[in-house]
């Protein structure tokens, strides 16, 4: 019997293994993290998206900007490093005797910089974790769901958001 070293398929099977391994990283970056602390991030901007809005069905909801330190430098320089990350963390809007208030946690949506990582998607990782899961729920679908969208905002790399002094 043939010992494992000796077996002649063997390199066969490694590059065949080793090509299929880059295929798949290729076609699904890797997975976007849960951005742990974010609340203790700056708080950029906060926002209100009602029913009448084109945008109600995906973005819906009382809404605030979290940035990392590395995405706070950037939003007011344009420089955009590696590791920097922008959050949108999204709630019900419950409005009641003309008060709006947050209701649940209905998503928090996550841009997390990293240019050789996510070079398909514009160096951008993109992730979407339910309410107050840690569920992502759209992995290698990041294309479709949020980067053609994305892509087309010109301001400085893909962010819709500004800084406000
Ligand atoms: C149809 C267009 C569209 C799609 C699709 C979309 N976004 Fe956005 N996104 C926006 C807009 C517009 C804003 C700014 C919202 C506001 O006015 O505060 C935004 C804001 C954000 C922000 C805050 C930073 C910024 O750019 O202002 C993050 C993070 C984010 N989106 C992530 C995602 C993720 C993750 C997905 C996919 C699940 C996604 N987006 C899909 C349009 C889109």
């Amino acid at each position: 019997m043939l010992s494992p070293t000796e077996n002649p398929m063997r390199p066969t099977l490694f590059i065949v293994t080793a090509v299929a391994a880059v295929l798949a990283a290729r076609s699904n970056p890797p997975a976007v993290p849960f951005p742990e602390g974010f609340r203790e991030w700056a708080h950029v901007k906060s926002g209100l998206i009602g029913p009448t809005s084109e945008r109600f069905a995906g973005l819906g909801g009382l809404h605030h900007v979290y940035a990392n330190p590395a995405a706070r430098r950037a939003l007011a320089d344009g420089q955009w490093t590696d590791g920097a990350i922008i959050v949108l963390d999204r709630f019900e809007a419950l409005e009641a005797n003309g008060d709006t208030k947050e209701g649940k946690r209905l998503s928090l949506d996550v841009m997390v910089r990293d240019s050789a990582r996510y070079s398909t998607t514009g160096g951008w990782g993109f992730e979407r974790f339910a309410g107050d899961t840690r569920n992502g729920v759209v992995g290698a679908n990041a294309a479709n769901a949020c980067f053609t969208c994305h892509a087309a905002q010109a301001n400085p790399r893909m962010v819709f958001t500004s800084w406000r002094p």
